[in-house]
């Protein structure tokens, strides 16, 4: 089957906006049967000037349509209907008897992973196209990343974080992880097992790198706003870094408040702590504008910014980087130079041409229109129930909810066997003893898969309340 005939009527007196309007027809007609799995649609200039609208009006369509799970694809094969019309029938919320779904049916809620990445885009295309008919491509990358991505970097955190940094101050990094283990690296050069203390609940894959890279770890109780600058008074045992998640505390979603930060900063400074902050989805906010960086606020104590771009991109990459300053930047940068870079050229190279055409920052706009919309099906179906709290929805591409009733860990595996994986809030939390509570990634499904699995969960939680 080729291209689809599509009938679309607009009205222009109606309150319904345009894009609404076109997105609810092709809707309608995928429901009723009229466009098939098989059906490509037209290009979106041509189908705006055949409606006589901006293409920005059925790219705005198209968009809702593929966040709800309707089409598919968007590169050189064109747009697709993605479902048949069967779909319309309720989704079966069916018991089976396997704790373990068939392949290719279950809805993974597991956080931390984003929406589908732009791999199949002409942009991503053609920044790897250039990146591949670049000269000097046997040569060795440099140790800190090449200078395009380093500027690229730059700009990218001055519009995003409103930090001003240099490209000299970038350090290209293999995620997360690598930057933290070549953190503690370089704090080894002073002591054999650094002391870095984590939040309690906090990032487990950052504990688990931290301390296989010799680091001990110090936990320090946090709720979902984050470490209080009240609480550093008390401590005994001043650790050489502190790490944190100021933007969206992992995985409870607060924020740390400006008052509490300018507090971290000065007891940093007072005590010789390094700061690292975690800034790992605040691209990503929905509700209120993000707070300025740590990273940006005027302080003599030395604040590293962990960037990835696992989320804005995909966590396939490994790719992210580090904004560093002063003497500690100056030490990281020595370790990185000494060690050598884990992360390829020519990745490097395309993830600049990426950037500075602009294609991350549009990916970043559609993204978050695609997780605004999932964050609304979440408090729709779940934010009136008073038998839970729902948090954590400022901002990035996962909600926690907290309930007294059932156990967490029973209500996974019974989601489990129908179908939906939810990770537990318990393995985020270190020595404190764990609130009860699931967390919900809506990164990585469609709206039609969110809406299901939250279904079946709020079945799960009628069946005990
Ligand atoms: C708190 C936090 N920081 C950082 C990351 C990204 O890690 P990486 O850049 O190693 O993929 C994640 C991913 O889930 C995370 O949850």
């Amino acid at each position: 089957m080729g291209e689809a005939e599509i009938p679309i009527e607009l009205n222009r007196q109606s309150s319904v906006n345009l894009a609404a309007q076109v997105a609810n027809q092709l809707r309608a007609a995928i429901l009723k049967g009229l466009l098939q799995p098989e059906h490509t649609l037209p290009a979106t200039r041509r189908l705006a000037s055949e409606l006589g609208v901006s293409r920005g009006v059925v790219v705005r369509a198209f968009e809702q349509l593929s966040g709800e799970g309707f089409l598919e694809g968007s590169g050189a094969g064109g747009t697709r209907v993605a479902v048949r019309p069967d779909i319309q029938s309720p989704p079966l919320i069916q018991k089976r008897p396997s704790s373990s779904p068939p392949h290719g049916d279950l809805i993974d809620l597991t956080p931390g992973r984003p929406s589908a990445s732009p791999f199949t885009h002409r942009e991503w295309r053609h920044a790897w196209k250039e990146a591949l008919s670049e000269q000097g491509t046997t040569l060795l990358p440099p140790a800190l990343g090449t200078l395009a991505l380093r500027e690229a970097v730059a700009q990218h955190v001055a519009v995003s974080r409103g930090l001003n940094a240099e490209p000299e101050d970038i350090i290209i990094t293999g995620g997360t992880s690598d930057a933290l283990h070549l953190v503690v690296d370089m704090l080894r050069g002073r002591r054999d097992h650094p002391r870095i203390m984590v939040e309690d609940p906090g990032y487990p894959t950052a504990r688990r790198v931290m301390s296989a890279a010799g680091a001990r770890l110090l936990s320090i109780p946090v709720d979902e706003n984050g470490l209080r600058s009240s609480q550093l008074e008390k401590i005994r045992q001043i650790p050489d870094a502190v790490l944190i998640t100021p933007s969206h505390q992992y995985p409870l979603g607060g924020r740390m408040a400006v008052q509490e930060r300018l507090g971290l900063l000065k007891w940093a400074d007072t005590n010789g702590v390094l700061v690292l902050e975690d800034d790992y989805d605040s691209e990503f906010r929905h509700s209120r504008m993000p707070l300025p960086a740590v990273a940006s606020l005027p302080t003599n104590a030395d604040v590293v910014l962990v960037g990835t771009f696992s989320k804005t991109l995909s966590p396939w990459l490994r790719c992210g980087y580090l904004v560093v300053r002063g003497s500690a930047g100056q030490r990281i940068k020595a370790t990185r130079e000494a060690l050598d870079t884990p992360v390829s050229g020519v990745l490097q190279s395309a993830l600049a041409h990426y950037i500075q055409g602009g294609g991350l920052s549009r990916h970043i706009t559609r993204a978050r229109r695609e997780y605004s919309h999932r964050r609304s099906l979440i408090m729709d179906r779940l934010g009136s129930r008073e038998d839970l709290e729902l948090s954590a929805l400022d901002g990035g591409l996962h909600a926690v909810i907290r309930f007294e009733k059932p156990n967490a860990a029973e209500l996974a595996g019974e989601a489990l066997k129908q179908g939906v994986r939810v990770v537990p809030l318990a393995g985020y939390y270190s020595e404190r003893t764990p609130t009860n509570g699931l967390i919900i990634g809506y990164g990585a499904v469609t709206d039609l898969q969110l809406t299901k699995a939250l279904g079946i969960l709020a079945n799960l939680l009628d069946s005990t309340s």
